[in-house]
């Protein structure tokens, strides 16, 4: 987002040797640590970190064991994750093309169960390897132990700060991405008369959509959709859809539940494309759920400009909108 304050301490670590080294000295300062990857899925409060910020930067990329149909990687934390999808695609492997373009690193994507065009992590992650904070060794976690759900896991619940993840291992198929498809990528091949259903045509078809609708974080400040997609009761959507004639998107969860378009619920209440003179905040004019900084000077700007947009939302439809992306403040 280019706002916050400063990290009093921070350093890189490359190896699992220097997360412990790192781990150690905190501890006999008495300082807080968090570890980030590329950061670009987290908020910093204006007055910044007071402990120690560690960065993980460990690379690995490893085929740990395969047959005919299967491929299991294993795959270094501090790994750029879309270099990752890209030699997975090379090597025409399916499980994880759609979760093209996404930034950050391999090491988060569990963290908050990346998932985008119908694909998530949770879907192809079989361990996560981590140091244990709380018994203080290294610990291999199987996915059923992860506390995966829609944009959420343990690691950022009840597990929050106990895990430091070094490195993940994912089970690929060899071969192609299975129909359905998710509603734009279908579009998208149905448009340009794609026919080919290889794990680069699905890699190609959301990097393009992807490239039309979302800020580069290169270029425009911004941490991706600002908000989850909420879910709701089957009565909850029934008295909305009573009380706004026409087409809510809406996908159903269970039999009780439906999750609804953030993006919607934002464009409803007059927030898409808005472009806040007070707080220096925008919305993405293609897409309402990412908040952009266009000349905001602090992180107290963007959490203003926040609460406008989740007081709207909850006047209207009763839906309090919750952050997707990680705050961290002293
Ligand atoms: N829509 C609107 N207005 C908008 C944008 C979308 O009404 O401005 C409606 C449309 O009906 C559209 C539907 O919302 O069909 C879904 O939109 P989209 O496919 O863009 O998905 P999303 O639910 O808004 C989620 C993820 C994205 C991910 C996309 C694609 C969350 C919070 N966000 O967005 O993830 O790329 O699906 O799968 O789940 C991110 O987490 O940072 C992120 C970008």
């Amino acid at each position: 987002m280019g706002l916050g304050g400063n990290a009093l301490h921070l350093v890189e670590v490359t190896d699992r040797k220097e997360v412990l080294q790192a781990l150690n000295w905190a501890h006999d300062q008495g300082l807080q640590v968090v570890m980030i990857g590329m950061g670009s899925n987290i908020i910093w409060g204006d007055s910044g970190f007071p402990g120690l910020v560690i960065v993980n930067k460990i690379l690995n990329y490893e085929v740990y064991e395969e047959d005919d149909t299967n491929t299991y990687l294993t795959i270094g934390a501090g790994e750029p994750w879309d270099s990752v999808v890209e030699r997975s695609v090379q090597a025409g492997l399916t499980g994880i093309e759609a979760l093209s373009l996404i930034p950050g690193t391999t090491g988060a994507t569990p963290i908050q169960n990346v998932g985008a065009y119908g694909q998530e992590i949770a879907q192809t992650l079989t361990t996560i390897e981590a140091h244990d904070a709380l018994n203080g060794s290294f610990v291999t976690i199987p996915v059923s132990e992860c506390g995966f759900s829609y944009r959420s896991s343990r690691f950022k619940t009840i597990d929050k700060g106990r895990f430091f993840i070094t490195s993940i291992t994912l089970h690929l198929r060899k071969g192609n991405p299975l129909p359905p498809f998710y509603g734009a990528v279908q579009d998208y091949f149905d448009q340009n008369n794609i026919a080919e259903r290889t794990p680069a045509a699905l890699r190609q078809a959301v990097m393009a959509i992807r490239t039309a609708k979302l800020p580069d974080p290169a270029m425009v400040h911004n941490v991706g959709s600002f908000f989850a997609n909420p879910i709701v009761s089957d009565w909850e959507y029934s008295q909305i859809s009573q009380q706004n004639p026409g087409l809510i998107p809406h996908w159903a969860v269970d039999t009780h539940k439906v999750k609804l378009s953030a993006a919607w619920l934002i464009e409803q209440v007059g927030f898409k494309d808005v472009h806040d003179e007070a707080t220096g905040m925008a919305t993405w004019p293609k897409q309402a759920l990412v908040l952009v900084n266009e000349h905001a000077s602090s992180t107290a700007d963007l959490l203003a400009f926040k609460q406008k947009i989740v007081e709207a939302v909850k006047t209207k439809f009763n839906i309090t909108l919750v952050q997707e992306p990680e705050l961290i403040a002293a």
